[in-house]
C-alpha cells in the first residue's frame, strides 16, 4: 500500500474511487465535480439519498469515465476528531468493498490542519485493510495506492507528513490487533517474546532498536515474586520482555511503557465463569500496544527513546498454582496478601513497575487490560486514565482527543488506597466490591512512587465483543500522539 500527496488538476486524473468529504452545500471541487457529472451529487442531495450529515456515506459509479466512482462522505456537523474518525473510517470500509486498486481523497477541510486529515486518512486505511485471515499471507488487499489530492501546492508536503505519520501509525495498530486476535495456544508468551526479538532485529538509519528477553530464572534472582506467582499455575514459561527503541541521544531520559500480556487469563484458582472466557485471549493486548508502538517508531525513527517493558504470562489453575490467602513479597519488597488470583494484572505489573526504575524515566505508562469495572464506568469509548502527577495525566487526555483514542480521568485519592488494607500483608491485591479501576490504580501507585506515572486501563477499548468480535490496536494512537509531541519537544 503506497500514499502519497498531489495538488494536480482533478481533470489530469485517472482513479478507481474518489473520495469527496463535503456537505450538503457543494463548495470548490464538489460543485466542480457535480458539473462534469451531470449533476449527480445535487441530485442524490435532492433525492434525499445524501444528507451530508456527518458520517453519511453514498458510492456513486461514473461509467465510462476517468473516474469511476464518487464515494461521497458527510461532513455537516462534524465538530470533534472522534467524528472525523468515525467518517473517514466508513469512507475506508466503503472504498475496500469496492476492490479499488487506486483512490484519490480529495482534501476536504474537516480536521484543523491538513496534516492531520491526511494523517487521519492513512491510519484508517492502513488500520481498515487488516484482516485476520490475510495477515502476513500471500493475498493482498486490492487497493495499492492513495493519492491525497490538496488544493494548493503549498500544503503537500504537510500532507506527506502527515500520510507517512498515519500509515506508520495504522501499522502499528495492526500488530496490535493480530497479537490480540490470535489464539492463546499460539500467542503464548514465548510468541510474544520471538515477536520482539524479530522486531528487534530491525536496522534503522537514524535509530536503534533492542530487545532483551528475561527469563524465569533472571526473574527470580530480580526477586520478582509476584509476576512470578501469577505464573506458577502455568505450563508456559514467563517471559518478561524489555525492548528498547534509541532515536535521540542516550542522555535523553526514556519515556517506559509497561504493558501488561497475560496471553490467557482464566482467573487462576478463582476461576472465572465459562461465559466469554474465550475472550481472554484479549488479556495481552497492553503488551501487543506496546509491540504495535515499538513497530510504528522503527517505521517512523523519531527522534525519543523509548523503552518497552512486557511482562509476559499466562495466569492457569494447576495444582502448583497461587491461592487465594497466598502471601507473596514483590520486587519493591512490600507485601501482597493475594487475596483473588484473577486480580493478576497488577501482580505482573507492581514488579515490572519496580523494574521500569532502572530506565531513570522522563515518564512511564502503563497499559492494561486490567479491570471489568472500567467497561461499567467508560464502556468502550474511553479509556481509563490514572495518574500521579496532573500534567502527564493532561497530555495523555490531549493526546487522546487529538488522535480520536479518548481517555478518561479517574481520581487516586488516600480514601480508595485504604480499601487495600490486608491483616496479614502491606496490601490486598483487591479493594473489594467498589471503584475496582480506582483500587487497582491505587495498587499500582504503590509501586510508582519515584517517577512521574500513569496507567491506562484499556480493558473496555481493546477489543469490541460480539458478532465483530476482535481486537481494535488501541490506545496505539494515543501512545503515538502521546511520543510524538515528546519528541517534538526534544526538538526545541
Ligand atoms: N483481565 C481481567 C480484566 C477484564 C475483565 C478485562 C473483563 C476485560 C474484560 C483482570 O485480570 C481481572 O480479572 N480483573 C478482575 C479484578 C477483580 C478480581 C478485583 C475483574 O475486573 O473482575
Ligand atoms: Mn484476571
Ligand atoms: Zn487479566
Amino acid at each position: 500500500m503506497k500514499f502519497t500527496a498531489s495538488c494536480a488538476e482533478l481533470s489530469d486524473l485517472k482513479t478507481d474511487s474518489l473520495i469527496l468529504p463535503t456537505g450538503s452545500k457543494l463548495e470548490n471541487s464538489a460543485e466542480t465535480i457535480n458539473q462534469w457529472t451531470n449533476n449527480i451529487i445535487s441530485s442524490a442531495i435532492a433525492s434525499g439519498e445524501f444528507s451530508g450529515k456527518s458520517g453519511q456515506i453514498l458510492v456513486l459509479n461514473l461509467p465510462e469515465s476517468a473516474i469511476k466512482r464518487l464515494i461521497l462522505v458527510g461532513t455537516d456537523g462534524l465538530t470533534n476528531q472522534r467524528q472525523v474518525k468515525k467518517a473517514v473510517t466508513g469512507a475506508c470500509f466503503a472504498l475496500n468493498k469496492t476492490k479499488s486498486k487506486t483512490a484519490l481523497w480529495l482534501e476536504g477541510g474537516i480536521t484543523e490542519t491538513i496534516e492531520a486529515e491526511a494523517s487521519m486518512v492513512a491510519q484508517s486505511i492502513n488500520a481498515s485493510l487488516y484482516d485476520y485471515k490475510k495477515y502476513n499471507g500471500d493475498k493482498k488487499p486490492s487497493l495499492e495506492l492513495l493519492t491525497f489530492l490538496t488544493s494548493d501546492k503549498s500544503a503537500t508536503s504537510a500532507a506527506d507528513a502527515g500520510l507517512v505519520y498515519g500509515a506508520a501509525v495504522g501499522d502499528g495498530m495492526n500488530t496490535a490487533k493480530q497479537l490480540g486476535n490470535l489464539p492463546a495456544n499460539i500467542c503464548t508468551p514465548s510468541y510474544l517474546a520471538d515477536q520482539a526479538v524479530a522486531l528487534g532485529k530491525k536496522k534503522l538509519n537514524k535509530a536503534s532498536i533492542t530487545t532483551e528477553i528475561l527469563n524465569r530464572s533472571q526473574m527470580q534472582k530480580l526477586k520478582m515474586d509476584s509476576l512470578l506467582s501469577v505464573a506458577e499455575g502455568s505450563e508456559e514459561p514467563p517471559k518478561l520482555i524489555v525492548m528498547k527503541y534509541q532515536g535521540t541521544d542516550v542522555s535523553k531520559k526514556p519515556v517506559v511503557l509497561v504493558g501488561k500480556a497475560v496471553t490467557f487469563d482464566s482467573g487462576g484458582i478463582s476461576l472465572k465463569p465459562g461465559r466469554g472466557m474465550d475472550e481472554m485471549k484479549y488479556d495481552m493486548c497492553g503488551g501487543a500496544s506496546v509491540l504495535g508502538v515499538m513497530n510504528t517508531l522503527t517505521q517512523l525513527e523519531l527522534p525519543i527513546n523509548v523503552v518497552g517493558i512486557i511482562p509476559a504470562t499466562e495466569n492457569m489453575p494447576n495444582g502448583r498454582a497461587t491461592k487465594p490467602g497466598d502471601v507473596v513479597t514483590s520486587m519493591s519488597g512490600q507485601t501482597i496478601e493475594i487475596l483473588n488470583t484473577d486480580a493478576e494484572g497488577r501482580l505482573i505489573l507492581c514488579d515490572s513497575l519496580t523494574y521500569a526504575a532502572k530506565f531513570d524515566p522522563e515518564t512511564v505508562i502503563d497499559i492494561a487490560t486490567l479491570t471489568g469495572a472500567v467497561i461499567s464506568a467508560l464502556g468502550k469509548v474511553a479509556s481509563g486514565v490514572l495518574s500521579n502527577e496532573q500534567q502527564l495525566a493532561n497530555d495523555l487526555i490531549e493526546s487522546g482527543t487529538q488522535s480520536a483514542d479518548p481517555v478518561w480521568q479517574l481520581p487516586l485519592w488516600e480514601e480508595y488506597d485504604e480499601l487495600l488494607k490486608s491483616n496479614f500483608a502491606d496490601m490486598a491485591n483487591i479493594g473489594g466490591p467498589q471503584a475496582g479501576t480506582i483500587t487497582a490504580g491505587c495498587f499500582l501507585a504503590r509501586y510508582a512512587k519515584d517517577y512521574k506515572w500513569a496507567h491506562l486501563d484499556v480493558a473496555g477499548t481493546a477489543w469490541v465483543s460480539g458478532a465483530n468480535k476482535g481486537a481494535t490496536g488501541r490506545p496505539v494512537p494515543l501512545l503515538m500522539a502521546y511520543i510524538r509531541q515528546k519528541s517534538e519537544e526534544n526538538c526545541d
